[in-house]
């Protein structure tokens, strides 16, 4: 049996930034199609930049630790740096994901990019 990093286990028994973000001006809710884990991702978007981001995740370890380490990847980002994050840069950043929860990092990468795509469109409309 794979087991988690010690990255892994760190941020699930410690999350940062979990929560929902008041002042928000970003949403992006992603379910995971393969288990069922959801992610509703919050950001605050100021300059450009990603200024603040809040998680609330219902799912296993790992996508938990995964929504936390996206909230410190995405910090002070342009939109553009993070929309060309991967899952490979989720997975790196946690120490790796044993393969049966590499789908874990597609859920947050498609979380944020929802977020961010929903608001540009906003911007734009
Ligand atoms: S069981 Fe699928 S991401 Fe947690």
């Amino acid at each position: 049996m794979e087991s988690y990093s010690d990255i892994i286990l760190d941020h699930a028994e410690h999350p940062r930034n979990q929560g929902d973000l008041p002042g928000a001006n970003a949403r992006g809710y992603q379910m995971n199609p393969v288990c069922g884990d959801t992610l509703a991702l919050s950001l605050r978007i100021e300059d450009g930049r990603i200024a603040e981001s809040r998680f609330q995740t219902e799912g296993c370890t790992a996508s938990v630790a995964t929504s936390s380490v996206i909230t410190e990847l995405i910090a002070g980002l342009t939109l553009d740096e993070a929309m060309a994050l991967t899952h490979e840069d989720v997975s790196d950043a946690v120490g790796g994901l044993p393969t049966s929860k590499l789908h874990s990092a597609a859920l947050v990468i498609d979380a944020l990019r929802r977020a961010i795509g929903s608001y540009r469109l906003q911007q734009a409309g």
